[in-house]
């Protein structure tokens, strides 16, 4: 059962849908969300959670995934959970885990992950704009090269600062707006490309900017290019942020 393709919004309270896949029963749960789905087309909903997969779980990426799920701990929120990456690096302090992600195909993907899991996951929203959960209702968030994509950042941090608890930190690992002006001039070219190739995401996003614009308080940052990949792309900051008591 696809839950984000051209479907009207589904009124009503908390649906619990059991996606099957491979033997392995998943639950999903939702609250009626009444603003997804988008429509994302054959390229967004199929194949590009499957490059995503594919690009997201190098192997370079681990020791940086193990550091951004460091300081997690109790109830999480991760926004753009995508194919569960993040899924072995989830700290022993973390109790529970909610993951919001529209892409039906990257949830498919994840099941292996999120099957063999110590930590129970449950996909709870497809849109990090809207968060189907009241107020201070987690302790961390997590979000992995996601806040490139969402198109209004601005709602999404506001949404998420929403539903953390005050002194809940905010852990993030993102691509984005490079220190250097000459690689800013390229991200500044290329953006239109990867956007249309990408699924929406953007280069040049100052995410650290856009998180302490929400009004979260930005911890110290490790600022660095990524080995190997074109310095447009490979522009991060790894970080993370608290609410305010
Ligand atoms: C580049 S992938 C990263 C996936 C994963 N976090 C990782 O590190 O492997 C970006 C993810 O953000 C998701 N995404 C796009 N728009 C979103 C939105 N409005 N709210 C939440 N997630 C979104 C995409 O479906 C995709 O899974």
């Amino acid at each position: 059962m696809s839950l984000c393709q051209g479907q009207a919004p589904r009124p009503g309270p908390t649906a619990k849908v059991p996606v099957r896949q491979g033997g392995t029963s998943i639950r999903a749960v939702f609250v009626a969300d009444h603003h997804y789905p988008r429509r994302r087309g054959l390229y967004g909903e199929r194949i590009l959670p499957r490059l995503v997969d594919r690009t997201c779980g190098i192997a370079q990426l681990d020791p940086l995934r193990a550091r951004v799920c460091e300081p997690l701990a109790g109830a999480v929120l991760e926004i753009g959970f995508g194919s569960g990456h993040n899924v072995g690096h989830y700290p022993p302090a973390v109790t529970a885990v909610s993951a919001v992600e529209p892409a039906d195909t990257a949830w498919r993907l994840a099941a292996d992950r999120v099957a063999a899991s110590r930590v129970p996951i449950e996909r709870s929203g497809l849109d990090g704009e809207h968060l189907p959960f009241p107020d201070d209702s987690f302790d961390s968030a997590l979000s992995t090269f996601t806040m490139c994509t969402i198109p209004d950042l601005p709602r999404a941090l506001a949404e998420l600062a929403r539903v953390l608890r005050p002194g809940a930190t905010v852990s993030f690992l993102e691509h984005g707006r490079a220190p250097d002006a000459d690689v800013r001039r390229w991200q500044r070219r290329l953006e239109p490309i990867q956007r249309r190739v990408a699924g929406g995401c953007h280069l040049t996003r100052d995410i650290p900017g856009a998180i302490e614009a929400a009004g979260l308080i930005v911890g110290p940052i490790d600022a660095f290019y990524l080995d190997g990949a074109g310095r447009a792309v490979a522009a991060m900051t790894l970080g993370t942020a608290r609410v305010p008591n």
